[in-house]
């Protein structure tokens, strides 16, 4: 089946005419500047018509740029569905980005009914193969809930037509040209999400992730719960201290160096926080190269000597550490199992990690059991017995009986 979708179709230029005149000027197409000088002559013509016609556009702007417009099936004001959204598409560069993703409302009330939405963000290499899972899960939500995201490495070639016109994730690819490490994928996907100001949670997925639990269940803990997920722990040794690089001084103090997860969930205002951070990543790219992997560091390191308050310090996403090796286990076909499921979903039991070599006690030995508290851990979530809402690393042959297990085990 072979889609023969142009790149123009799935990401159509979001801006009509009008609004680049207001914000374009940088790349303003010759040709339009003659439409723009008459334009700007009919408004002198004007006089005071002009200044409440341009305000008008410029309120049109902000809808489509923030893509509030979204929420009117969700129940808002019919005056604010003024454009359609056009999706995530956009010729911004990371820099532009980041600037408007770093916007805070001042005035704290929404002028339209705010539902808050989880944005579901996708870093992948290439293709999604356990998209049919996903796409179940995403059918038995509601779709004013949530939004979703893909970035995949600028060098992917279907990126373009790996989804047909009916699938939850068509069209929602996010230019991914600019700087292409882990850390400015994560950030520019976060950028992105931003954007659509009814976003509330972050979750950053990869193409072996799986949901444990129904989109009904996922929602309800992440909206109720007051804490971001960001792994941080203190790691003795070479692959934990020992990447911390003594020219990170005086901003980043030994103290303050941690490591954790990459698949992190945050709330709007750590993400903010972290698209608008010009302190550390800058630092991170230049001295967190070689043997110190930045994605591993950046945000535990980060958060951890500025936010911390607001983490609970644990990722929502479950992985088998057992392994001797820098990566955790994989899981094939014939590892997924009902009961194996079920284990993942027990919320009964302490929230564990095995393996994870975690400073302090045993000072570097492969094996060490590393346990979160979660009923103690004041994780804030409405069902505090859950440990994990996501598991990786699942192997694209283990689709077809996660497709089976999923409406048993996973409800949905
Ligand atoms: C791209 O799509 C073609 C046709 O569907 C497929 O044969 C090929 O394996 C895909 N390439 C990648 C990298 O996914
Ligand atoms: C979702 O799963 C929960 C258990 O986690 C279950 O109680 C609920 O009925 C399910 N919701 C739907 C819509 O299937
Ligand atoms: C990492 O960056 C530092 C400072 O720019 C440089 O001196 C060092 O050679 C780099 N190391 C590697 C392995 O690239
Ligand atoms: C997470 O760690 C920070 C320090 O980085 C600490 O202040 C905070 O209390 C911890 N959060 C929880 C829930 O234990
Ligand atoms: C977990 O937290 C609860 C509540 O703070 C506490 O009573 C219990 O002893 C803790 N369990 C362990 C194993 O730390």
């Amino acid at each position: 089946m072979k889609n023969t979708k142009s790149h123009k179709t799935e990401h159509p230029p979001p801006a009509p005419v009008i609004l680049r005149l207001i914000n374009g000027q940088r790349k303003f197409p010759l040709h339009n500047f003659i439409f723009s000088a008459a334009f700007f002559a009919f408004g002198l013509l004007s006089g005071l018509g002009v200044g409440l016609y341009l305000s008008n556009i410029s309120f049109t702007f902000q809808l489509s740029q923030f893509s509030i417009s979204k929420s009117a099936a969700a129940g808002a004001s019919p005056v604010l569905a003024v454009q359609q959204s056009t999706g995530p598409w956009h010729e911004m560069d990371d820099g532009e980005l980041m600037w408007r993703a770093s916007m805070v409302p001042r005035v704290s009330e929404f002028p339209f009914r705010r539902v808050p939405k989880v944005a579901f963000m996708f870093l992948t290499v290439g293709p999604l193969p356990l998209a049919p899972l996903w796409e179940l899960f995403f059918r038995g939500g509601d779709e004013g809930l949530y939004t979703i995201y893909i970035h995949s490495l600028p060098s992917y070639v279907n990126a373009t037509s790996d989804f047909a016109a009916d699938s939850v994730f068509y069209g929602r690819r996010i230019p991914s040209k600019g700087k292409s490490t882990m850390v400015a994928a994560e950030r520019r996907l976060l950028a992105n999400a931003l954007l659509d100001f009814s976003n509330e949670r972050f979750i950053l997925l990869s193409e072996s992730c799986i949901p444990l639990y129904n989109f009904t269940t996922i929602y309800t803990h992440l909206i109720t719960s007051t804490k971001s997920h960001v792994e941080v722990f203190d790691q003795l040794g070479p692959v934990g201290r020992g990447r911390y690089s003594p020219a990170m001084q005086p901003t980043i103090k030994p103290a303050h160096w941690r490591k954790g997860s990459q698949w992190f969930e945050m709330d709007r205002r750590l993400a903010v926080q972290v698209v608008s951070d010009r302190t550390y990543f800058p630092l991170f790219e230049r001295l967190c190269n070689g043997s110190c992997y930045g994605d591993e560091h950046y945000l535990p390191t980060m958060v951890n000597a500025r936010f911390g308050g607001w983490n609970s310090n644990r990722t929502l996403t479950w992985a088998e550490w057992s392994v001797r090796g820098p990566h955790p286990r994989s899981f094939w076909r014939p590892d997924v199992t009902v009961g194996f499921l079920e284990g993942l979903r027990d919320g009964g039991r302490m929230c564990g990690e095995y393996g994870r070599n975690v400073g302090g006690a045993a000072g570097g030995g492969i094996g060490v059991h590393y346990y979160h508290n979660v009923t103690g851990g004041g994780d804030g979530g409405s069902s505090s017995s859950v440990c994990f809402l996501f598991a990786r690393k699942f192997r694209p042959h283990s689709l077809s009986r996660l497709l089976r297990f999923a409406p048993g085990v996973m409800q949905f």
